[in-house]
């Protein structure tokens, strides 16, 4: 159950949300409407912790959440699968160490990789399995966090498939999950959103989840939840874009080609894969496009 009481937060001089105060009951949909401005995100962002109120107060199932630490905060923020999410994720300069492209590919140094990728949960399946069972799945504790003991992790627990350690070095991205539904459509799931400075990182978790490590020992995780949209990003710095000159931008990657009068007046064509494959090609570097 969720109980607010007064809520009040301020961004300078506009006051976003003005002493609200509801109850959402637990296991009943709830309707939140307003006109733009009215507030309703920075709502939903105080409900998730992202945001702390100016005034007033809110407990999640009896906790006052405005008081929590952001070490608390992170355990409250839980996505549909019921686990705390981002545990491990780099912090400071350990999260920079991670995405932050270097001297090992100077031309993009101060850019990053990122990867997208859109899944839908079968909840039912998932909420059906015992609670022990979705730990050596996922490869920590539900309720209190903890990372499973080696001795008794699965190979193929989440977290292990995507730990990657090359001459002993741990090769981390920083990740986030953010949950979303639709009621209407029954349809639940998350965005993942991965960063690191190399995707040949990213790329090794996928093939760890999706392959198996080794082969055929996969990840569980999905049996219950299945990326139906996935693409990686090149994200230039901003003294990269700086020193583009315009000439140099090559028509392939940066502008329309002129076309014949015939073809612009085509619709562009949108082949969809007949192979059943995402149809976002290989995350690898194809000959001629490195
Ligand atoms: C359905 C999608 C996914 C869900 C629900 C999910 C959920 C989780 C959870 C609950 C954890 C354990 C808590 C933590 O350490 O933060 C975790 C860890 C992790 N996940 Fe995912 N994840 C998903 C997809 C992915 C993908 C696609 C990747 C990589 C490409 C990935 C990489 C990682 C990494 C690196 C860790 C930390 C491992 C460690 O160092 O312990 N996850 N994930």
């Amino acid at each position: 159950m969720i109980e607010a009481r007064g809520l009040v937060k301020r961004y300078g001089s506009t006051i976003a949300v003005d002493n609200l105060s509801f109850d959402v009951m637990p296991g009943t949909v709830t309707g939140f409407l307003g006109p733009n401005g009215a507030g309703k995100s920075t709502t939903m962002r105080m409900m998730l912790g992202l945001d702390r109120p100016d005034a007033g107060h809110y407990w999640l199932d009896g906790r006052e959440v405005g008081t929590l630490s952001d070490e608390e905060l992170t355990a409250v923020r839980r996505d549909l699968i019921g686990f705390v999410d981002g545990t491990e994720n780099p912090v400071d300069q350990a999260a920079l160490n991670a995405t932050i492209i270097g001297e090992e590919d100077a031309t993009f140094a101060g850019g990053s990789y990122v990867i997208v990728q859109k899944y839908l949960h079968n909840l039912n399946g998932w909420n059906a399995l015992p609670i022990e069972e979705q730990e050596r799945i996922i490869g920590r504790t539900k309720l209190s966090n903890i990372e499973l003991d080696d001795a008794v992790k699965p190979t193929s627990a989440h977290n292990a498939l995507t730990t990657i350690i090359e001459d002993g070095e741990q090769l981390e991205i920083v990740r986030d999950n953010m949950p979303f539904g639709d009621v209407g459509k029954g349809e639940f799931g998350t965005y993942f959103i991965g960063y690191a400075r190399s995707p040949r990182r990213i790329e090794q978790m996928l093939e760890n989840m999706f392959v198996g490590r080794p082969p055929g020992n996969y990840d569980r995780l999905l049996d219950f939840s299945r990326a139906v949209t996935g693409t990686l990003f090149f994200v230039p710095s901003t003294t990269f874009l700086d020193n583009v000159a315009p000439e140099s931008v090559s028509p392939a990657i940066g502008m329309q080609t002129p076309q014949e009068p015939e073809e612009a007046d085509k619709p562009p064509s949108r082949s969809s894969p007949s192979d059943g494959s995402l149809g976002i090609g290989s995350l690898k570097k194809e000959a001629g496009y490195e």
